[in-house]
């Protein structure tokens, strides 16, 4: 069977093989990075193959996994030896469209782009997949298999793809985690409790509407006494703009995610 292989040895590949040696994926795996040094790293922590060569990776591959930073993307593209099989191409990259990723090789790769987190190190990520009208259905099934392997996976429009980027990171859950243990200390809570009372009220409260068939609606209802003081302080946020504050963080991401696709990468990115 040929490899699945990873142009790129990164954070999220590195948390991708994290999940999926938990899932003990059975494909074979290869990863290809321009330094030796996360190679070899890569090797020891996950017994993964490795290739230093991109010709060599890219001729032995069944799947490439596109995983350098949106920046780096043309230029690794730009290296790729000529490919005249047909090939299945997952991009990563947060922000680059698949109209720009099929002009870059040529007609026998077949693109799909994906969004995993960091989160499926656990097992428990989710992935969003977007497929190119041209990708054949039955190879679906293998992009699909790979990503299910560590979480949930959604398949959406390419259409909705960057603004699915910009909300589905693990680092804004920790970002409201922050925020609400930070509040929590300005009333005179120690940062050990602050700490456990916001991470409990978040992920205690996800954990039971994920896990029951209650709808976000009739649980905000229930947990939010009429005239009580949860409701005195999601009264009190949303009078300050709290979805409004929410929805120009997200546009900024957006803003961040396209730009970010567009120029190369700076050497302190
Ligand atoms: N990190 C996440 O949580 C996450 C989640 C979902 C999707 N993604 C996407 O995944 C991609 C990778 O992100 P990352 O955080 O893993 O990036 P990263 O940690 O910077 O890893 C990318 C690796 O690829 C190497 N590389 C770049 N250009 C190369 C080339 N031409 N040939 C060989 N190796 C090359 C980089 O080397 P240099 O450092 O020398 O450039 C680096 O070692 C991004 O496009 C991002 O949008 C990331």
């Amino acid at each position: 069977m040929k490899p699945i292989v990873f142009l790129g040895g990164g954070r999220i590949t590195a948390a991708m093989l994290a999940g999926l040696q938990l899932a003990r994926y059975n494909t074979p795996l290869l990863v290809h990075d321009r330094h030796a040094s996360k190679l070899r790293q890569l090797r020891k922590l996950y017994g993964v193959a490795t290739e230093s060569s991109l010709s060599r990776a890219v001729e032995q591959a069944g799947m490439l996994l596109i995983a350098v930073r949106p920046g780096s993307v043309a230029e690794l593209l730009a290296e790729m030896p000529l490919i005249q099989r047909p090939i299945l191409a997952v991009s990563l990259a947060a922000g680059i469209p698949l109209a720009q990723l099929k002009r870059s090789l040529g007609a026998p790769v077949r693109w799909a782009r994906a969004m995993p987190s960091p989160v499926c190190r656990t097992g428990n990520g989710l992935t969003a997949l977007a497929f190119d009208r041209g990708f054949p259905v039955r190879e679906r099934r293998l992009v699909n298999h790979l990503f299910s392997a560590f979480g949930s996976v959604l398949p959406i429009p390419e259409t909705q793809f960057d603004a699915f980027t910009v909300t589905y990171s693990s680092s804004l859950g920790y970002h409201a985690v922050a925020a609400l243990a930070a509040g929590a200390q300005k009333l005179g809570l120690d940062r050990k409790s602050a700490f456990a009372a916001a991470a409990h009220a978040i992920a205690d409260g996800v954990l039971a509407w994920r896990g029951g068939g209650t709808s976000l609606q009739s649980l905000l209802h229930q947990a939010a006494t009429p005239g009580g003081t949860a409701a005195a302080v999601m009264a009190a946020m949303d009078a300050e703009g709290y979805s409004d504050v929410i929805a120009r963080g997200l546009r900024a991401g957006l803003a961040r995610a396209r730009a970010n696709a567009t120029k190369p990468r700076s050497p302190n990115q």
